[in-house]
């Protein structure tokens, strides 16, 4: 909502529109700023013009379009016109895995800073959004002060972004806190009047060191990702001593001092930031001689990959053994649902490795089908959720999409060859399922009772 004194505030630029850049200028413009976004990819920029989102995200376009309608949010691929706009400027760059490292690739960042720098030439504070190994904000203040033709009044600030995919406009709106990590009182200000809605209505402001901003976004991940791992790592034990692991989740969510949050066992994480934050983070802890101290994200990580092979292994098992000549139906391929991010996607890790192994794989999801074309050409791509199992030996559901977890298994039942199913992420209510007549396995649960299912591994007798 705009609010009435938005003409004295200050006017804001968003470097890089991926899904927080251009979640953070629609939410900023929605707040009453004015505010650029500024992308080196023309059609990205073209396609934002016009209002049209380039990736799924809900909630988001409407935002979008009522930002261009109000005129107080556009776009360019211009740094100049950046410079010349900008009071604030954000810098949401991707800061993806290094080929062949577990480091960051901070090449975006360092390009970025180096197209702003030199045109810096009015008061301004340059804030870091993206997820950076600590150190990295001290390194490109540097950069930048050598940079900028007007060093005393150009500064830089750490403020890292928390929003989870799928719930980005909720995130950037209403964030649980606001980190602020500056260099002097007047970079703490300028985030204050920046972040002034939120702070009014009482979400946490932490004024901090650069260094401590930083870390904060790279702890808070690792510590989701230990969470996630922490009861997938339950449900290897579950399997093993037939155990089950959703009842075990819950009765530890209950307790306020462990939470419910991030404690839903099944494939395990992915996406653009989990799987390669903790990656990060453990290159930059043996940087800084203290690689013991995160030693056990490494554990996190295996644990988190063995969840695909168990997938595999179980969805192998239902098949008879073999998946040579047989038919796989995958419902979901996104990383996570209410998204069409593929990035390190469990679900489509799963889905080729399958097709790998000699399964004919026919997949569906929601969103994220011309991602998922693009990257593995060689699966089938289905129209629907019904399509992708027709003439199925075994489907597995592998995206916790609403409308499988809706999805009704005696429909679905008629269109597989074999009503055998794998419950990926614990989304299914099981007791329906076998009531359909479908022989339902699901990570960290006991086997079931056989009796009375009508599916039963390919080629049992
Ligand atoms: C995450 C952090 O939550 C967010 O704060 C940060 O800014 C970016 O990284 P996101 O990647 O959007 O956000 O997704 P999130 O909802 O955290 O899920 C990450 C992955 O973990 C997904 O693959 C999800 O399926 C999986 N997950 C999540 C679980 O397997 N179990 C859970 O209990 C929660």
């Amino acid at each position: 909502m705009a609010s009435p004194h938005s003409a004295t505030r200050r006017r804001i630029t968003v470097l890089g529109t991926g899904y927080l850049g251009t979640a953070h200028a629609a939410c900023l413009a929605d707040l009453g700023f004015e505010v650029l976004g500024v992308d080196v990819s023309p059609a990205r920029i073209e396609a934002l013009t016009r209002g049209e989102l380039p990736f799924y995200e809900p909630g988001l376009e409407p935002l979008l379009q009522a930002g261009l309608a109000s005129g107080r949010l556009s776009f360019s691929t211009s740094y100049a016109a950046a410079a010349a706009f900008g009071d604030v400027h954000f810098v949401c760059v991707g800061t993806p895995q290094r080929e062949g490292a577990y480091a960051a690739d901070l090449s975006q960042l360092t390009a970025c800073i180096d197209a702003l720098g030199p045109l810096l030439d009015r008061p301004c504070l340059v804030t870091g959004k993206s997820t950076v190994p600590v150190g990295t904000a001290a390194m490109l203040a540097g950069r930048l002060a050598a940079l900028v033709p007007t060093a005393d009044t150009c500064e830089l600030a750490w403020n890292p972004e928390f929003l989870r995919e799928g719930h980005a406009v909720q995130d950037t709106l209403r964030p649980d806190r606001i980190v602020a990590g500056v260099q002097s009182g007047r970079g703490e200000a300028i985030l204050r009047e920046v972040y002034a809605d939120p702070i009014a209505a009482g979400r946490p402001f932490l004024a901090t060191d650069l260094a401590t901003a930083e870390l904060v976004k790279v702890a808070a991940n690792a510590f989701l990702a230990t969470k996630i791992s922490f009861i997938n790592a339950m449900a290897e034990v579950c399997e093993a001593a037939h155990a089950d692991v959703m009842t075990l989740s819950e009765a530890l969510g209950h307790d306020p001092r462990i939470g419910r949050a991030a404690l839903r066992p099944g494939l395990g994480f992915g996406g653009g930031c989990l799987p390669k934050d903790i990656r990060a983070f453990m290159a930059r802890a043996e940087e800084l001689g203290v690689e013991p101290a995160v030693s056990f994200l490494r554990e996190v990580d295996g644990i988190n990959m063995r969840r695909r092979a168990r997938m595999v292994d179980l969805a192998r098992e239902l098949a008879g053994g073999s998946f040579e000549g047989r038919t796989v139906g995958v419902l979901g391929v996104a990383f996570k649902p209410d998204s069409d991010d593929i990035r390190d996607s469990p679900a489509l890790d799963v889905a080729a490795t399958i097709h790998g192994l000699g399964a004919s794989v026919s997949v569906y999801d929601p969103a994220a089908m011309s991602h998922a074309r693009r990257a593995h050409p060689e699966l089938a791509f289905a129209c629907s959720a019904t399509e992708a199992v027709t003439g199925a030996d075994v489907t597995l559901l592998l995206t916790e999409w609403q409308e499988f977890r809706d999805a009704d298994p005696e429909k679905l039942g008629e269109a597989v060859a074999r009503r055998n199913i794998v419950d990926g992420r614990n989304a299914l209510d099981a007791a329906r399922w076998r009531a359909a007549g479908w022989h339902c396995r699901a990570l960290g649960r006991p086997l079931p009772d056989r009796r009375g299912a009508k599916g039963r591994p390919a080629g049992a007798a």
